[in-house]
């Protein structure tokens, strides 16, 4: 697929078919993701593949905690936003709305949907080591991209899940992680269903003019 095209075409996936991917689909969609660029070559992004039963096990897990911590999906911001910024997430909240299975609040579907990979049958962890300085971020920001447009290209699904990183120990203990690893995003990967409504909206994207500022 051009490039060109899967970066027009893809969006998030939150409702996956039933079907594993196999570790051989799995290993190339790795290898792609990671010949994303990196600073001086280090290449500082580690993956933990996670699959089948060991991803259902991970998700209770995630949804207890979610549970028990009232943790919810957010921006992540020191104080309040803008309203440019607030806008952009209503427009998602307006275009996933009419889309939610029935009786679900948007919250609801997003934070128990998060913690289940949205069913996907396969969840990458992304870690960092701690001896890396939040600068290195940028890379693994990179290479997540990378993993969702090699994805599409090769006819699967994604979504990046944020939320989990609330959950660093939690994950590192149940997947053997070391200690001195940072849990950075996960990405639910596998079939896009494509009978499922939750796939159906498209996120708008800002004007050009509101993001750019140009100096001649
Ligand atoms: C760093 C990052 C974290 C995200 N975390 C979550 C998440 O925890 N749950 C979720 O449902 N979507 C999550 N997303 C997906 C975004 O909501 C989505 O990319 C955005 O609304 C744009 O839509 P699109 O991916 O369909 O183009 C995340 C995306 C990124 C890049």
């Amino acid at each position: 697929m051009d490039t060109l095209k899967a970066i027009q075409e893809r969006r998030s996936t939150r409702g996956f078919l039933d079907r594993p991917v196999d570790r051989e689909t799995l290993e190339r969609l790795l290898s792609l993701a990671a010949q994303a660029p990196s600073a001086i070559n280090i290449q500082p992004w580690e993956f933990t593949v996670v699959s089948g039963e060991e991803r259902k096990r991970l998700s209770r897990l995630l949804v207890k905690r979610m549970r028990e911590r009232n943790i919810s999906c957010g921006p992540g911001a020191k104080r309040p936003l803008q309203e440019y910024f607030t806008d952009r997430q209503k427009g998602l909240l307006d275009c996933m709305l009419p889309n939610l299975p029935e009786g679900v609040s948007f919250q609801d579907f997003i934070n128990e949907g998060s913690c289940n990979f949205y069913e996907a049958p396969t969840a990458v962890i992304i870690t960092i080591d701690h001896v890396f300085s939040n600068a290195r971020l940028t890379d693994i920001g990179i290479v997540v991209g990378y993993l969702v447009l090699a994805a599409h290209a090769m006819g699967l699904g994604t979504c990046p899940i944020g939320l989990i990183t609330a959950f660093d120990d939690e994950i590192k203990e149940m997947l053997s992680i070391p200690d001195e690893k940072k849990v950075v995003i996960g990405i639910a990967v596998g079939h896009r269903d494509p009978d499922s409504k939750i796939n159906r909206p498209r996120s708008e994207r800002a004007q050009l003019s509101e993001l750019v500022r140009w100096r001649d």
